[in-house]
């Protein structure tokens, strides 16, 4: 079963009690159990971590690459600032989901830019929980799609 880690960047902690009229009620907690049930419909294995600090998201990004099939990630605060992060999403060489529960583009304008958008293969934005969920479905096609052309290679 294919391994995906789903990695939160700075103040997601918080989510639930954190701008609920921008987050919305759900803690992380409450997303990472939807995470994991998506996870065992579609078959992947689901790493689910969370961090505040810069240097530990570049190293879970590192090692993602050695023990995980994809990345989908929600860098926070650090999207819009960390080349670091983005450095890291460059050696990845599996498929990267970016997520974003608001939709940062209605927002300031220092949310539309996005140093994760320059390494991901696609971004859902301003769906809540739900667009974790899509994301795990993206990439589970993504992963589906690679064995078959593997298979046909072999
Ligand atoms: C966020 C959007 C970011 O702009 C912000 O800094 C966050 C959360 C989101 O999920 O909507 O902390 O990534």
């Amino acid at each position: 079963m294919p391994t995906v880690f789903v990695l939160n960047g700075p103040n997601l902690n918080l989510l639930g009690q954190r701008e609920p009229e921008i987050y919305g009620r759900h803690s992380l907690e409450e997303i990472a159990a939807r995470c994991r049930e998506a996870g065992r419909r579609l078959g992947l294995e689901i790493v689910f971590r969370q961090t505040n600090a810069e240097g530990e998201l570049v190293n879970w990004i590192q090692e993602a690459g050695t023990e995980a099939a994809a990345l989908v990630l929600n860098a926070a605060g650090y999207t819009h600032t960390s080349v670091a992060v983005l450095d890291a999403l460059r050696t990845f060489p599996g498929p990267i989901v970016e997520v974003h529960l608001s939709n940062p583009y209605r927002r300031e304008a220092f949310r539309a830019r996005s140093y994760v958008s320059l390494a991901a293969d696609g971004i859902i934005c301003g769906l809540g929980a739900t667009g974790y969920v899509l994301a795990l479905e993206a990439v589970a096609e993504r992963l589906r799609n690679r064995r078959d052309e593997t298979d046909r290679e072999a």
